[in-house]
């Protein structure tokens, strides 16, 4: 009488396990030589919804990413919120995906909160140029904080950089960058990293709703784009492209429908702002 439900429990369990070890990994595809960035390539954006059943959201999906933020479709307001971070230091790993580069977080490197919903930091990246375009522009660089609540829902922060004076994460992490670059999925310690030390001056951010914009093109995805464009130096921008090892010279997916999705504008009421 007893054994039966032991049993299924035990099963339950590692069923679980399983699914939850498979959502926290599916989010990001991370071999490369799956997918590429080419225009004409037959891996390229355009057909990543036709490589894998599971990428079909980055054929047919309805909400992705990237977008234009045009000041006609932006509506500003305030009651969305200043971005609560809650980072700490962590030890990281440093991953050349062929694509792109990746800092992961090995142990608890803090969370966002948004909306009442704890979203905890995983990895970041770095596209380029940027992804998203403002008003039509292109920046040069786009980094992606990747974050994930308990119950798999994505949280992406995205801060653009153009071309002029150092980052300075990006400058405390040259050494091992240069020490990367040459390994294809590569990967190495860097040891404790600081989240809070991705400066993104100011408190102002873009809100909207969209995908990953990698395979599998997930949706649902809940973007905040600061509204403040920073810098890097060009050495530090061609050390992240080095990474990107297909013909096409970019790591950026075309822009997407907007298909009428709302964007915020965040602005706070005080006028501590600039
Ligand atoms: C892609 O194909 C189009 C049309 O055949 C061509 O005009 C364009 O130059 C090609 N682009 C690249 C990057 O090869
Ligand atoms: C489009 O979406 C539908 C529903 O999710 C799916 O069944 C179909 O396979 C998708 N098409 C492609 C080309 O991925
Ligand atoms: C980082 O890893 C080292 C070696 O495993 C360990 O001694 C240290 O406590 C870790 N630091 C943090 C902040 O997790
Ligand atoms: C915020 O959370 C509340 C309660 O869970 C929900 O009703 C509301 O739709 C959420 N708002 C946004 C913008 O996600």
């Amino acid at each position: 009488m007893a054994k039966l439900p032991t049993q299924f429990l035990v099963c339950s369990f590692f069923l679980l396990l399983a699914l939850h070890s498979f959502s926290v990994r599916s989010q990001e595809v991370e071999d490369e030589s799956e997918f590429d960035y080419g225009a004409n390539s037959t891996k390229g954006p355009a057909r990543w919804g036709e490589i894998h059943a599971e990428w079909g959201a980055c054929s047919n999906g309805t909400m992705q990413s990237p977008i234009d933020m045009s000041n006609e479709r932006v509506n500003i307001v305030s009651h969305l919120g200043r971005l609560k971070k809650s980072y700490k230091p962590s030890n990281a790993t440093l991953r050349n995906r062929g694509h792109d580069m990746m800092l992961r977080w090995e142990d608890e490197a803090g969370a966002i909160e948004i909306n009442g919903t704890e979203y905890v930091l995983h990895q970041c990246h770095w596209h380029s140029p940027s992804e998203h375009t403002i008003n039509g522009r292109r920046y040069d660089l786009e980094l992606h904080m990747v974050h994930e609540s308990e119950d798999g829902k994505v949280a992406v922060i995205g801060i653009m950089y153009k071309t002029g004076r150092p980052d300075s994460f990006l400058s405390s992490l040259m050494d091992h960058l240069e020490a990367i670059t040459d390994i294809t999925d590569g990967e190495r310690a860097v040891g404790v990293i600081d989240p809070r030390h991705i400066k993104f001056g100011s408190r102002k951010y873009y809100r909207y709703i969209g995908s990953l914009t990698v395979p599998p093109c997930t949706e649902n995805v809940v973007w905040s784009i600061v509204r403040k464009v920073r810098t890097v130096t060009r050495e530090q921008m061609s050390l992240l492209r080095v990474a990107v090892h297909d013909d096409s010279d970019t790591n950026a997916r075309p822009l997407q429908s907007i298909n009428n999705r709302p964007i915020q504008l965040y602005r706070p009421d005080d006028k501590e702002e600039n």
